[in-house]
């Protein structure tokens, strides 16, 4: 669906913004209510159709899930409780639901099949085909190994001692997920941290996880059954990173950000915004089940470019291309390198936003794993804008028209469906 999106013109960013609860635990807490024992609650669960693909896909194996006044019940069955299907289940547009599936079913007694849209049947699968076959999984995928769909055939796993080649929160979790199905121990070491989710709940959890070094050592403990749980899912980040952007760029803006998750490892994007120059004040910071969350408060600043420090990377995979919407408006060059994942996303992050950049006349270089861009620029012309299907994409054209002179018309924005439903409402609240 094509949306016309016009010029914020002479408004501001103001008020309160409350970020939808975050996604990648929101898919860590179905999973892991469904392999607990008895009825898990979830709180303010993302219901958006990613988490929905997973919701489902629990559904197809038998798990009841349903909403009760002001939370999901989940009725969970225990390690072994998952049924078989003969259905295909379909992962939709969900890298984190096919990628965390396939493990925790590459330990069942039945056959599987996993798939999903076209986006997901380009995304690298060999990535978890190739760990958890060393596991002893038996596992195919289309074109040797390399996308979905998956077929997943019953065998006995073991433990591994394995080295990410990439840092990916999805890798690491599809082995850790595989792993309850051994009694043996598996160590995992990533070349950079990526998020941290799954080992924080499987420690409120119950289970012991050694982390140190960038190396996850884990074993199962004999006959230890998962409890059911009270899980209540903190806000998005990456979500609110949009809204920090915009707040950021808009002259006289001034946010408060209300119940934020800010793990430290998702929050390499407010390092990179800080050292850009960006006012932004942590405040109200607590721990809640193992994840650090608070509050934010952002106001219009005038940035400067700045190359983006490597390390930073995994810590801010999904937030870099606003890096380079910042870019635009900075002083000088912002240069980010090391980002080849971006290749592999939803859409190709580098090439998509190339393709619009190029559309608005404003000038940026590429590189296969980065790109930079100088700044002040002025967006001048009016552009129809192709996200690609991309949930992340959609929602940065749409600031791209915002801070235009003369707004854009998106292609697709239902896509943004994906992962925020009421982006654009929530955007709107805040426009002022
Ligand atoms: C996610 C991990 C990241 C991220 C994705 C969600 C997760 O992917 O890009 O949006 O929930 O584990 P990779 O593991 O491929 O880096």
């Amino acid at each position: 669906m094509d949306k016309k999106i016009n010029s914020i013109k002479d408004k501001k960013i103001k008020g309160k913004f409350i970020p939808p609860p975050d996604k990648s635990i929101s898919h860590r807490s179905i999973i892991f209510s469904a392999i607990g024992n008895g009825n898990s609650h979830i709180y303010n669960l993302l219901t958006a159709k990613d988490c929905k693909k997973t919701i489902d896909a629990f559904r197809q194996l038998g798990i009841k899930i349903k909403w009760d006044k002001n939370k999901h019940i989940v009725e969970g069955k225990g390690l072994d409780g998952l049924t078989k299907t003969t259905d295909i289940i379909d992962c939709g547009n969900s890298g984190t639901t096919i990628r965390l599936m396939t493990g925790l079913l590459a330990g069942q007694n039945n056959e599987y099949i996993l798939d999903g849209d076209s986006s997901l049947r380009k995304r690298p699968m060999n990535r978890i085909i190739s760990p958890l076959r060393k596991m002893g999984a038996n596992i195919q995928g289309k074109n040797k190994d390399q996308y979905c769909p998956l077929q997943i055939f019953p065998s006995q796993l073991s433990g591994i001692k394995y080295k990410l080649p990439v840092a990916s929160a999805q890798v690491k979790s599809s082995i850790l997920l595989a792993n309850l199905y051994t009694n043996q121990e598996t160590v995992i070491k990533e070349p950079k941290p990526s998020r941290n989710h799954t080992e924080i709940l499987m420690e409120y959890l119950g289970f012991n996880l050694n982390v140190k070094d960038n190396k996850i050592s884990f074993k199962s403990k004999q006959n230890f059954k998962i409890p059911n749980s009270q899980y209540r899912i903190p806000g998005d980040f990456s979500q609110a990173a949009y809204f920090i952007t915009a707040a950021l760029l808009v002259p006289g803006s001034e946010l408060f950000i209300k119940n934020v998750n800010l793990n430290p490892t998702r929050i390499g994007f407010l390092k990179v915004v800080e050292q850009m120059g960006g006012n932004i004040k942590i405040v109200n910071k607590s721990l809640q089940q193992g994840e650090l969350q608070g509050d934010l408060l952002v106001k219009y600043s005038s940035l400067k470019g700045i190359k983006v420090n490597e390390d930073l990377i995994p810590q801010m995979i999904d937030e870099i291309p606003l890096i380079a919407l910042l870019g635009i408006k900075a002083e000088g060059i912002t240069e980010i390198n090391s980002a080849e994942e971006l290749r592999v996303k939803e859409s190709d992050r580098i090439a998509v936003l190339r393709k619009a950049f190029n559309k608005l006349n404003l000038e940026i270089s590429t590189f296969q794993d980065g790109f930079s861009v100088y700044g002040p620029q002025e967006i001048k012309n009016k552009a129809y804008l192709d996200p690609h299907l991309d949930h992340r994409m959609a929602m940065l054209f749409t600031l791209l028209a915002l801070i235009s002179k003369n707004g854009a018309v998106l292609k697709d924005s239902q896509c943004i469906n994906n992962s925020f439903p009421t982006y654009f409402e929530k955007l709107n609240e805040v426009i002022l």
